[in-house]
């Protein structure tokens, strides 16, 4: 008997779940407000409210973190619709795209840590100390400042993101192939 109509129906059009979709959403607005959060310290004049700024970026941080755990560990438990049909060099600059996207939300916020606590300095996570492990070790901090933590990763993160979202619009609007239908519930 065949029944691959009915499998081919069932197939043709495949979301992700709403778990892994409202992952993803938080971590893209968490990202948004990293760069905020970020900006804003640089924008205020007060050393109170810069302050609170780089407190409150510290905590999305560690956040975007901790979700960035939990979609890979999610993508195990509930593995993602295969890409959608599109040329090859299009699919592989997708995956590694996704792979660049998941290893800058976890490497950035340890270089993040670092360029805190290479200078002596605890971060904070929503009002809880985390303590420097290291204490100052000025060369470290000049590393994630200069290059890991400081312009050149604004910079590669802006872009990456930017990538991501051009992509996204492309399949969307040229290609037209609903791929922004498959991150969205309705
Ligand atoms: C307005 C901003 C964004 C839009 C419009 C957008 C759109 C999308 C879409 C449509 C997909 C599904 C691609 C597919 O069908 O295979 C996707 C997947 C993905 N996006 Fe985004 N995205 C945005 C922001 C972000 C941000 C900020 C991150 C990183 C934190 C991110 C990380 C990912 C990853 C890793 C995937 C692969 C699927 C997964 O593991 O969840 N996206 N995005
Ligand atoms: C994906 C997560 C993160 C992103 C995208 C991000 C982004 C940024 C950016 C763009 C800057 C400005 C860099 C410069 O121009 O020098 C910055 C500064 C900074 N970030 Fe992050 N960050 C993240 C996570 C974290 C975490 C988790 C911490 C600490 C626990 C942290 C601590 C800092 C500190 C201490 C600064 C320097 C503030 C100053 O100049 O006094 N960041 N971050």
């Amino acid at each position: 008997m065949r029944t691959g109509s009915l499998n081919d129906q069932a197939t043709s059009f495949q979301r992700y779940g709403l778990v892994a979709q409202a992952l993803h959403w938080f971590a893209a607005l968490l990202l948004f407000g990293l760069l905020a959060t970020n900006a804003m310290r640089e924008i205020v004049s007060d050393p109170e409210w810069a302050g609170a700024f780089l407190r409150l970026h510290m905590s999305l941080g560690i956040l975007i973190f901790l979700v960035t755990i939990a979609r890979i560990g999610w993508r195990k438990v509930s593995p993602p619709p295969a890409l959608v049909d599109a040329p090859k060099w299009s699919q592989a600059a997708a995956n590694i795209g996704h792979i660049l996207l998941n290893l800058a939300t976890l490497l950035i916020p340890i270089s993040g840590y670092l360029r805190i606590a290479s200078a002596g300095y605890p971060a904070n996570f929503f009002g809880v100390e985390i303590p420097s492990i290291l204490g100052e070790m000025p060369w470290l901090h000049q590393l994630t400042e200069s290059v890991t933590h400081g312009d050149p990763m604004k910079l590669f993160i802006l872009a990456l993101v930017g990538l991501h979202i051009l992509a996204a619009l492309w399949h969307q609007y040229v290609w037209k192939d609903n791929v922004m239908r498959r991150m969205l519930p309705w």
